[in-house]
């Protein structure tokens, strides 16, 4: 079933099926990577547990009426997909501030969006993914006018539905990252991961710090955190 390598990224691996034109498998990988690629290291389970817990992700998002890519996880690391051409957009929400902002425009780290902020990252390696404005994005990657909208009309969506899940599952969700994708006929549909490489999560109780700033920052053991975050979320899943 599994066809031929079509692109190795730094977390996932992207295989044509054979026969299913319209099919991609996503392929998780034990890398982590931060800062552009500037610190890079390799976690014996982490591709599984990003696999598992974006799969949880995605079925819930789609439960609650939003389009993705998902149609199911395949086994421990590997999931199916519809293909979809990426947009080279890479759509950030933040319901508190940390990370990038704090440091871009100097605003204390825990202080709260309300309503939540959105912002977009033009997706380029190259260019360390700087943030743009919406004439970039129209500019820089062909979405019209409506489609941005649409976007980011998905996105706050998005943010509501996951603020729930994960505060059934006692974390706070501080922002998270979005990449958007089109189908064969045009449609835009979320695609990529949703896990905790591309979420910042905070113990809701403690305030830890349960995703990849445990990499980033070095604060400790990065798989017993997404260990503990997929467990929550299961428990959550499974009391439905
Ligand atoms: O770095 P920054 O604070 O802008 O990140 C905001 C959110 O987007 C974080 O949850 C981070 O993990 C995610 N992100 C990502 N991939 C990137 C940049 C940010 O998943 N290339």
């Amino acid at each position: 079933m599994k066809g031929s390598l079509l692109y190795e990224g730094k977390a996932k691996k992207v295989y044509h099926v054979d026969g299913e034109p319209n099919q991609l498998i996503l392929s998780y990988k034990n890398d982590a990577t931060a800062f552009n690629g500037k610190k890079k290291d390799r976690f014996e389970g982490k591709g599984r547990l990003n696999n598992l817990i974006t799969s949880k992700v995605f079925e819930y998002l789609k439960q609650n009426q939003i389009s993705s890519h998902f149609i199911e996880a395949l086994n421990d690391t590997e999931q199916l997909v519809e293909k979809t051409t990426i947009i080279p957009l890479e759509v950030v929400v933040r319901n508190v501030a940390a990370g990038s902002i704090t440091r871009r425009l100097g605003i204390q780290e825990k202080q709260p969006f309300e309503p939540p902020l959105v912002e977009l990252f033009y997706k380029d390696d190259e260019l360390g993914d700087p943030i743009i404005n919406d004439e970039h994005a129209y500019h820089l990657t062909g979405i019209s006018e409506e489609e941005l909208s649409q976007i980011k009309q998905m996105a706050l969506k998005v943010n509501s539905q996951l603020l729930q899940l994960f505060k059934v599952a006692k974390l706070k969700l501080v922002d998270f990252k979005l990449e958007f994708g089109r189908l064969e006929d045009g449609t835009i549909v979320l695609a990529d991961e949703i896990s905790p490489d591309t979420c910042r999560l905070w113990d809701l109780d403690t305030g830890e710090k349960m995703d990849k700033d445990v990499f980033r920052e070095s604060l400790g053991d990065l798989i017993s955190v997404y260990e503990t975050i997929l467990q929550r979320l299961e428990e959550n899943t499974c009391a439905k």
